[in-house]
């Protein structure tokens, strides 16, 4: 149970690329159901969300566009403001971290840590481009990771195994602005002494045994076991908060430190002042919405800054979701495997709620979850058209067929009244349960189930029969199933919005609410004819979705063949291979170049082919690529893979030729 007031947030998203509906599923959808409920039960809520402009990937696009970060981030702002409004996700304000008051708030906060001596001053050598004279902080240098031997980990997280990283961990690290090599420089920045505060978070973080979804609770107590250690929270770059410290130029707060604190700014963007109403009032219910990605700073390093600042509420509860797949694979925005909110949105002229639908019926709560377009379809036309729709529909056609949209008057319920109204009881607050436990996907399987009772009462009662013989069983039936559909009507709300504002009309009920109610409906209402309020999904429109996923060629910038022969590209045979300790990607490979003469290869196949099954495969061999070191063994070049969708292929001569052939 919760008390009257909550703050609910929604991850900021970061400003540098439209929606998905990974976005969606994972954080927007089920929070704004979750906000609807929680309003319609009269509870004061404040819903916030906002851009998240800062950070070093915005930095990055806006380079590799030519661009100001902040054109980059106002442009997506705009667009994601907008698609969240075409989805009708509701937030009681949109803001952003590059707004003016956001740099306050967050000075504000940071100064008063810094006041009372919260953090802790240390100079220390970092990475450093000196040919862009810039210190490397996170994505700003990529590498080896320590952990996996990923080769292509960034300097704040490895991507491959998940390892959250510090820049100086890489092996081999590389500057993403120069490609160069860094150097070591020496830097001040200020650091939340975590490793202190390690009993208070345990005990906060212990509260929530039980509360808490077992993943978030399991992977803050794995944090809290490896010991906390002391966290930047300033950085030497350019685009971000700047530092309210004397002589701190060309520093700024990390990200992740703003950020959070955007929640705050964003509530004083709505309500100035009097957002510390909600903030300051111990009685709130702080309620965050995120991804799983996002747990340790929404579990305790923002914690850790509400404690130090001492005024505001901790978070009573932080929902994190799973990822959401897309057709049996990764969502990628990089290789575009992704559905586009504003795409399906323009696809499928703005019918937003067969999406939420859909999106909230598989919604990643306990594990990762697969949209796949087939089951979009599905759902919508075997779930929304066939059941809801159908019976929404049967109620409105029948009822203007006999009674010309007046609900009739009704005699003495029976038995079988008493069990419909049982049965849908009992789903109502299934319903209820659901959501307040965060069971969005649940809570939309018992929604449902009201339709299929529904259903179920009118093929038992068949009034279609007894109006040719009963004229007062007729009326007590559609008075019934009338009221039966008012009540669905009125739970949609939290689901499908805009289909509830459709029936709100239809119904003519501008007051329609989620309360449990035998009788929304009184005898002599008119309702009004009824749209068909969904359309099937065709097969074609499903395949237009298809072809989009699949990987489009795309032409890189020209080189001259100059360029070209520089790559001496030969066959080579495997004579050797094996499974590198540790590195569940890597095989260590030897391959006869020439009679005699053999090279050392580690290839990242491992998950694709045994070492076994590739002895004797002639291969492609790029010879002269500078050697590299990695897990201890020196890489002398590459041997060629052909990628289809995630597999791996060789690629092989035709027929067997002597090794060391040149391709080309
Ligand atoms: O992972 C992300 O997309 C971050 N932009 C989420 C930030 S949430 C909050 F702290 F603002
Ligand atoms: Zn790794």
């Amino acid at each position: 149970m919760y008390l009257k007031k909550q703050i609910v947030t929604a991850a900021l998203p970061y400003a540098n690329g439209p929606l998905h509906i990974g976005h969606l599923a994972g954080c927007y959808l089920p929070s704004d159901i979750y906000v609807r409920y929680q309003k319609s039960k009269g509870m004061e809520v404040l819903f916030v969300c906002g851009s998240d402009e800062h950070g070093v990937p915005i930095s990055l696009r806006a380079k590799a566009e030519g661009k100001s970060p902040q054109e980059v981030v106002n442009h997506y702002h705009k667009m994601m403001g907008e698609t969240f409004a075409a989805m009708n996700i509701d937030f009681d304000v949109y803001s952003r971290t590059s707004d003016p008051i956001h740099h306050q708030t967050a000075k504000e906060f940071f100064k008063t840590l810094y006041d009372n001596g919260t953090f802790l001053e240390r100079s220390a050598e970092q990475l450093y481009d000196p040919s862009a004279k810039q210190f490397l902080a996170d994505r700003y240098v990529t590498g080896e990771c320590p952990n996996c031997g990923f080769d292509k980990a960034y300097g704040d997280q490895c991507e491959n195994c998940g390892k959250s990283l510090s820049p100086e961990e890489l092996i081999n690290p590389k500057s993403t602005l120069s490609g160069v090599e860094p150097v070591k420089k020496e830097t001040k920045n200020w650091y939340l002494p975590l490793d202190t505060m390690q009993d208070e978070l345990t005990s906060y973080i212990d509260s929530k045994k039980g509360i808490w979804r077992n993943a978030v609770y399991g992977q803050c107590k794995s944090w809290l076991n490896e010991g906390l250690k002391p966290r930047a929270m300033t950085r030497d770059l350019d685009w971000g908060v700047s530092l309210p410290i004397s002589n701190t130029e060309g520093k700024v707060m990390y990200v992740w430190f703003d950020a959070p604190i955007g929640y705050i700014s964003a509530s004083k963007a709505k309500l100035g002042d009097d957002a510390d109403l909600y903030w300051k009032d111990k009685t709130t219910s702080l309620v965050h919405f995120i991804g799983k990605d996002n747990i340790v700073f929404h579990c305790l390093i923002f914690p850790a800054m509400l404690l130090k600042e001492g005024s505001m509420v901790l978070p009573d509860h932080v929902v994190a979701n799973e990822f959401m797949n897309l057709e049996g694979q990764k969502i990628s925005t990089s290789r575009n495997h992704a559905v586009w909110v504003h795409e399906y949105l323009n696809d499928f002229q703005m019918r937003s709620d067969e999406l939420r639908y859909t999106l909230c019926a598989l919604a990643p709560e306990q594990k990762d979850a697969d949209f796949t377009w087939a089951d979009f379809q599905a759902r919508v036309n075997n779930e929304l058209v066939a059941i809801f729709g159908n019976f929404i529909n049967r109620v409105g056609v029948l009822t203007h067929k006999y009674y010309e949209g007046l609900t009739p008057n009704f005699t003495q319920a029976r038995e079988e009244e008493r069990i419909l109204w049982n049965e849908l009881e009992n789903e109502y607050h299934q319903i209820e349960e659901c959501i307040e436990a965060f069971k969005f996907r649940d809570a939309l399987f018992h929604w449902l189930n009201l339709s299929r009772i529904g259903n179920k009462y009118l093929a038992d009662q068949e009034p279609w029969k007894t109006v040719k013989t009963d004229e007062e069983l007729t009326q007590l039936i559609m008075y019934n199933a009338i009221n039966v559909a008012a009540l669905i009507a009125g739970q949609c709300q939290y689901f499908l919005p805009k289909t509830f504002q459709t029936l709100q009309k239809v119904l003519n009920l501008p007051h329609l609410d989620g309360k449990f109610s035998k009788e929304k409906i009184e005898p002599e209402h008119r309702i009004n004819p009824i749209p068909l309020l969904f359309q099937t999904i065709k097969d074609e429109e499903i395949e237009i979705q298809l072809q989009k996923l699949k990987p489009r060629f795309e032409l890189k910038p020209m080189i001259e063949f100059q360029d070209f022969t520089k790559l001496q590209i030969v066959t080579a045979t495997i004579v050797k291979a094996n499974k590198v300790a540790n590195a569940d990607k890597l095989l260590q490979i030897e391959l006869e170049v020439s009679k005699n003469e053999t090279k050392t290869v580690l290839s990242g196949i491992a998950e694709h082919y045994s070492p076994e099954e590739i002895i004797g495969k002639q291969v492609s061999y790029l010879a002269n690529l500078a050697p590299r070191k990695m897990r201890g063994v020196v890489s002398e070049g590459m041997i060629l893979m052909a990628e289809d969708n995630g597999k791996l292929v060789f690629v092989s001569p035709e027929e067997k030729i002597e090794n060391g052939s040149e391709i080309a």
